[in-house]
């Protein structure tokens, strides 16, 4: 359990916060993953897929990189919203978070962030051959050239503006949910019908 119904809602958004922070440096954590949903060009069908927790900081904006050629980029570009799922078995507590985001692309932060990116992993952003591009054999798609560079490298920038919290407990599961001033940055929250 990461809650429980003693707890106030301050208190609640407290622990939310903590492990969100903890799983921006622990690769270990149960949120390190979390599923990132946009809105799909087109008829804006939803669209979700698993990403990294790359960082958590101080004002709750949150990142993760990503390949500036792929669907989501574009998406995010027409609807720059999402809803992202995070979930611990362990603590069997749900967060779903929804936020404006930015993409970051040739831009000072994606700059900053490329050069934390240890050497081998940089060819994740860096296939010659864009992703959900159709190819003849699985292994056109491993190949990379000689130097490897920045230039499809994105760091998507979300910043919540809404979160729904949800302990799964027996029978009495317990769900809050948060909204955030925009000017103020302040949450206010209330506990919901699970
Ligand atoms: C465990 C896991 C972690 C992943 N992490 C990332 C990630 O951090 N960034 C990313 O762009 N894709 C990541 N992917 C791949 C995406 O889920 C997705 O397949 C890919 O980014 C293409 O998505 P799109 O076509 O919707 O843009 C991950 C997949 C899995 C299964």
């Amino acid at each position: 359990m990461l809650i429980n119904s003693t707890q106030s809602r301050d208190d609640v958004l407290q622990s939310v916060y903590r492990e969100l922070k903890r799983a921006g440096t622990d690769t270990h954590h149960a949120f390190r993953f979390f599923t990132f949903a946009t809105a799909g060009s087109g008829h804006g069908d939803p669209r979700v897929r698993m990403v990294v927790l790359r960082s958590f900081e101080p004002d709750w904006h949150f990142e993760f990189y990503t390949d500036a050629r792929s669907a989501k980029i574009e998406e995010l570009r027409r609807h720059p919203v999402s809803e992202s799922l995070f979930w611990n078995p362990s603590r069997r507590v749900q967060l779903r978070v929804s936020a404006a985001s930015s993409v970051h692309h040739d831009d000072e932060l994606s700059n900053k962030r490329w050069h934390h990116v240890q050497c081998d992993n940089q060819k994740a952003y860096a296939s010659p051959i864009s992703p959900g591009q159709p190819i003849a054999d699985p292994s056109d798609a491993h190949s990379w050239p000689e130097h490897i560079d920045a230039r499809h490298f994105a760091v998507v920038r979300s910043r919540p503006y809404a979160i729904k919290v949800l302990q799964i407990s027996g029978l009495k599961h317990l769900a809050l949910e948060y909204s955030r001033d925009d000017v103020t940055g302040e949450w206010t929250g209330s506990w919901i019908a699970p």
